[in-house]
């Protein structure tokens, strides 16, 4: 049934005939919205942007409705015509993920049932097999562990902000002290504040990896008392492990816990040629684990594994119109203490359709497939005289280079240079590189060009363009640098779309 004639339902058995054609709507736009643009984002930066979304978007809130199709069509045009899309070879910025058409599909299913996941009676199935995705998932990171158990999180933020709540509820009233490493995610810090907790204690990392030597003094230094260690597989900067055997037998010499922010290394569980790269991980008492990163799922895919069910008992809540003890001694499932959030989108179902679709097999060579690109990404850096790569082994599938111009100039100088070039691609809407300060080879902090590397099918080829596109434009910055002007203007050289990199 639907409501109305302005406001047809998604759900029913007419929601999707509504939807069918709807989403043809959706599906022809983001097509041409993809050949509009014609490269990994728009041209012309956040001005140019703001106009021309501006112009299809707004007003948001018209006194009366343009139609169900005229609003779809112009705001699905804004996205697309105005996205940085990761399915673009070339749009490698961040641990943002090209998202699976399975996965997407798969959304659009959850999207349209809306189950909430904080009660039985709003979510029967979507409850089970969110249950099957996490015992999955599980037991993929304590293998060995009698009662592993995980939670679906909305992301490597909140999965961090919950492991240090539980550490902190098994501690003694306000006890718990926080070590981690100089490389950690800035959510271990911020977790720490909005938790009440001392700020953590950072450990100095060698090579991007918690120094192990550092730790034993850190821990021996703190003389006692209920302490988590936080340390990181992949980080953010540079993908990097930290050396978690020897993390696990420190943190257990001195009584510590240890949790592991895996947000990004997790997935490379799924390929038993990449999973020794994570021994160690099965002794964190508690485990972040994104599949919007290393996973190809649409945001959001987030995972906290701990070792033992019996740790997840401080987020056990009652609530009567969710969960009420008559409803759960009748044997309606308690989801309730599944989550810090009530209402929550069913984000397991697009992780279990692309389980069983793929299998792990699969999923291993889609990751093994990006841990290849990245090596071979960083060979054909090695092999170009105008660039450098930062020297040590590649982090999981990020590649840290620069321009050798860079080294040409003054410190500073050098990494403005750095900066420029990834602005002035960004303005011409010609490729999204990330930056990140890390060591080089002389023990100085320098900016680096990133390229985090999680296309499933992008090969190395595909990357190369952006090899060229950074050597030209590192050249013109530099020439700008010397003239003392800057070589981006807002609105960038203004390429035309067809000199862009395609996939
Ligand atoms: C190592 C690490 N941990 C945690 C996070 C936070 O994850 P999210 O952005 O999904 O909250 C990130 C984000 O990039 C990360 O790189």
């Amino acid at each position: 049934m639907s409501a109305g004639t302005g406001a047809p339902l998604a759900g029913g058995v007419h929601g999707p005939g509504h939807l069918r054609a709807l989403t043809s709507v959706v599906l022809d736009t983001l097509e041409s919205a993809a050949r509009a643009r014609g490269g990994p984002l728009p041209a012309g930066g956040p001005d140019e942007v703001a106009r021309r979304t501006t112009a299809l978007a707004a007003p948001v809130l018209p006194e009366e409705g343009i139609g169900t199709e005229a609003a779809l069509a112009d705001l699905v045009r804004a996205l697309g015509e105005g996205a940085a899309d990761p399915a673009d070879p070339a749009c490698v910025a961040h641990l943002h993920c090209p998202p699976l058409a399975v996965a997407a599909a798969a959304e659009l299913a959850g999207a349209a049932l809306n189950p909430s996941m904080d009660s039985w009676d709003q979510a029967p199935a979507a409850g089970v097999i969110e249950e099957l995705t996490t015992a999955a998932l599980a037991r993929l990171v304590h293998p060995d562990a009698a009662a592993p158990d995980a939670l679906i999180t909305s992301g490597g933020t909140e999965s961090n902000l919950v492991a240090l709540l539980l550490a902190r509820e098994r501690a003694a009233p306000g006890h718990l002290r926080v070590v981690t490493g100089a490389n950690a995610h800035h959510s271990v810090h911020r977790a720490a504040w909005m938790l009440g907790l001392p700020a953590p204690t950072v450990v100095a990392c060698h090579d991007g990896r918690i120094d192990p030597a550092a730790l034993d003094r850190t821990l021996a230094g703190l003389g006692g008392g209920p302490v988590l260690v936080v340390a990181t597989a992949g980080t953010t900067d540079e993908g990097r492990i930290d050396p978690l055997p020897e993390i696990a037998r420190i943190a257990e010499r001195y009584g510590a816990e240890l949790h592991v922010d895996a947000a990004y290394g997790g997935p490379l569980l799924f390929s038993e040629r990449l999973a020794p790269r994570l021994a160690g991980l099965d002794r964190a008492v508690s485990v972040t684990f994104d599949l919007h990163k290393l996973g190809w799922q649409p945001v959001a895919a987030g995972v906290l594994a701990v070792a033992d069910t019996a740790l997840l008992a401080p987020l056990s809540l009652r609530a009567d119109y969710l969960n009420a003890d008559d409803d759960t001694e009748a044997g309606l499932p308690d989801l309730l203490g599944r989550s810090v959030r009530t209402t929550r989108r069913p984000d397991a179902l697009k992780m279990a359709v692309t389980f069983r679709a793929l299998g792990r097999r699969g999923l291993s060579e889609l990751v093994e497939h990006c841990v290849r690109t990245a090596e071979e990404f960083g060979r054909a850096v090695d092999a170009r005289p105008a660039l450098r790569r930062r020297p040590g082994a590649i982090g999981i599938s990020t590649v840290l280079f620069r321009p050798v111009v860079a080294d040409e100039q003054e410190a500073e100088a050098g990494d403005a240079v750095v900066a420029e070039v990834r602005r002035t691609l960004l303005m011409d809407g010609r490729a999204v590189l990330g930056r990140a300060v890390a060591e080089d080879g002389d023990g100085r902090r320098r900016l680096w060009l990133k390229a985090t590397l999680l296309h499933p099918a992008a090969a190395s080829a595909d990357l190369l363009p952006l090899l060229d596109l950074v050597t030209e434009a590192a050249e013109r910055a530099a020439v700008a640098a010397e003239d003392g002007d800057s070589p981006s203007a807002p609105g960038g050289t203004g390429a035309p779309a067809a000199e862009r990199l395609s996939p």
